[in-house]
């Protein structure tokens, strides 16, 4: 893509930086998701403009002290926009987070939840369709004054009816091609939303030119979503691509990864060598455990707990001789379901640590925080990494430790993440709901001969190494190029 006469546009609910504002002073924090690490590490390379949310109140003072419109940060360009705090709420903490969130993830304990009433409905019109459309407009200001090529990238579900918002401001100006972060269930788990609302969101997104997806997966139970709730779209491609109201939209699997080299260097930093040392410190002599988490219910703490208490049951020989170390970070607690569950994690642990501790060890340690430095100096130190969602779109927890871990530790993962379609069985695959193949895996990730676990962690580090975040832009950019010169 020429850099003069191309535009890349990234649009997403959270930005890549925190702001703040100090002693009249604007501060900025770059974020440490998946998401703002890809990003990031493309802007190094490539001029992009990236239009988020005004999430915090320091975003807010940040954005009134700075006026809106776009500024240069580093290497990105950055727009924020200031949603009306009720359309944010329904928007976030109703629709994306519970409501989609807990869909594609398949979370709902339906005979309970979710119900879906009159507030339901206002909150998807008056607060999640709003924002996108909200969102739409800032794209279509921005590229006003802009020629050549334009490359639209809406991320994730919090931006599902944006393409047809957009579509509708400037029509075939631009390419739009969202990616979403997130797995997409099969047509069925969708029935929870009412037909209107399914029909709605998968018109929208098919206003786009092309959708990226985390795995063949789940562009395959896309297709056959679209086909499920809208009669008028006909197959072109099987598992590649349809027709709808005169228009041709591929679906394509982009599996994310990470920023490789940025990684390495920053493992190499004082900060985290210092973390290290404290780390090599205290489990000196014993075996590691790790698992690096946001604290959240498709991540299935809980039964990754389970599996280690029983484990220590079954094999009490390892007491005292392995520790389990949760890296936690707290998210979305204004979504009271994920109140509940850090409750019901803590209350699990200091079950645990009460019944199987002998005075001086401790079975499981939680550390609470966002200190990705420490966590990057984890991931050098783990023997076994933990890794078992009920459903995960990608899960770069995963890749981060496969390329950061000096001790071939072994990786138990969840065959529904999905970086179980690039790791295979050179991980421990488990079902994430059986905590006894779970404790199993344990056992022999503990017992593997080294051999076995150096070639295991070769194969995770190499695959990790060639599918690469720049990998994963370039196959986007790719695709968009080949479009715009008629391929
Ligand atoms: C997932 C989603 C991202 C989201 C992140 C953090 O990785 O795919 O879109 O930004 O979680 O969640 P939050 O609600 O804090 O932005």
């Amino acid at each position: 893509m020429d850099k003069q006469s191309s535009h890349i546009l990234v649009v997403s609910n959270r930005g890549p930086f925190s702001f703040s504002v100090r002693d009249g002073e604007p501060h900025a924090v770059r974020g440490s998701g998946g998401l703002v690490t890809a990003i990031s590490a493309i802007a190094r390379q490539r001029e992009i403009l990236w239009i988020s949310c005004a999430l915090s109140k320091g975003d807010r003072e940040w954005l009134h002290l700075m006026g809106e419109g776009v500024h240069n940060l580093g290497d990105m360009s950055i727009r924020l926009v200031q949603p009306d705090a009720g359309q944010y709420h329904d928007y976030y903490n109703v629709i994306s987070n519970p409501l989609l969130w807990f869909v594609q993830h398949q979370l709902h304990d339906t005979p309970r939840l979710p119900i879906i009433d009159e507030s339901t409905w206002q909150a998807w019109s008056g607060g999640y369709a709003a924002i996108n459309r909200q969102l739409a407009e800032a794209v279509a200001e921005s590229i006003q004054s802009l020629e050549g090529q334009i490359l639209v990238l809406p991320q994730d579900y919090h931006l599902y009816l944006l393409p047809r918002f957009l579509r509708e401001l400037v029509g075939d100006r631009v390419i739009i091609q969202p990616f979403l972060h997130i797995p997409w269930p099969s047509a069925d788990a969708w029935r929870v939303l009412p037909l209107a609302m399914r029909h709605e969101l998968i018109d929208a997104m098919l206003h786009a030119d092309r959708i990226g997806f985390q795995t063949e997966r789940d562009t395959r139970r896309f297709l056959q979503t679209c086909v499920d709730v809208l009669p008028d779209v006909r197959v072109i491609k099987p598992w590649r691509s349809v027709a709808y109201k005169g228009r041709e939209i591929d679906a394509v699997p982009y599996p994310i990864s990470i920023d490789v080299d940025y990684l390495e260097e920053r493992c190499d930093s004082p900060e985290v060598q210092q973390h290290l040392d404290l780390l090599k410190n205290q489990y000196a002599g014993r075996k590691l455990i790790l698992r690096v988490d946001r604290v959240e219910p498709s991540k299935n703490i809980l039964r990754g707990f389970i599996a280690f208490q029983n484990f220590l049951l079954v094999h009490p020989e390892y007491r005292g001789h392995v520790d389990m170390l949760a890296l936690l970070v707290p998210s979305r607690t204004e979504v009271s379901e994920y109140r509940r569950y850090l409750r019901e994690l803590m209350a699990l642990v200091g079950e645990i640590n009460a019944t199987l501790s002998d005075g001086e060890w401790e079975p499981i340690r939680v550390l609470l925080g966002n200190n990705y430095d420490r966590a990057i100096a984890a991931f050098a130190l783990y023997d076994v990494l933990l890794i078992n969602p009920l459903a995960d779109g990608m899960n770069l927890v995963a890749k981060e430790g496969a390329v950061l871990n000096r001790k071939d530790g072994v990786v138990i993962l969840s065959e529904e993440a999905g970086v179980a379609e690039g790791f295979g069985d050179a991980a421990l695959l488990v079902s994430p709901y059986d905590v006894y193949g779970t404790r199993e895996a344990i056992r022999q990730a503990l017992d593997m001969p080294d051999a076995e676990k150096h070639e295991r962690a070769a194969k995770l580090r190499e695959h990790v190494r060639k599918n690469d975040i720049h990998y994963w832009f370039r196959c986007q950019l790719e695709d968009a190029e080949k479009q715009w010169s008629g391929g």
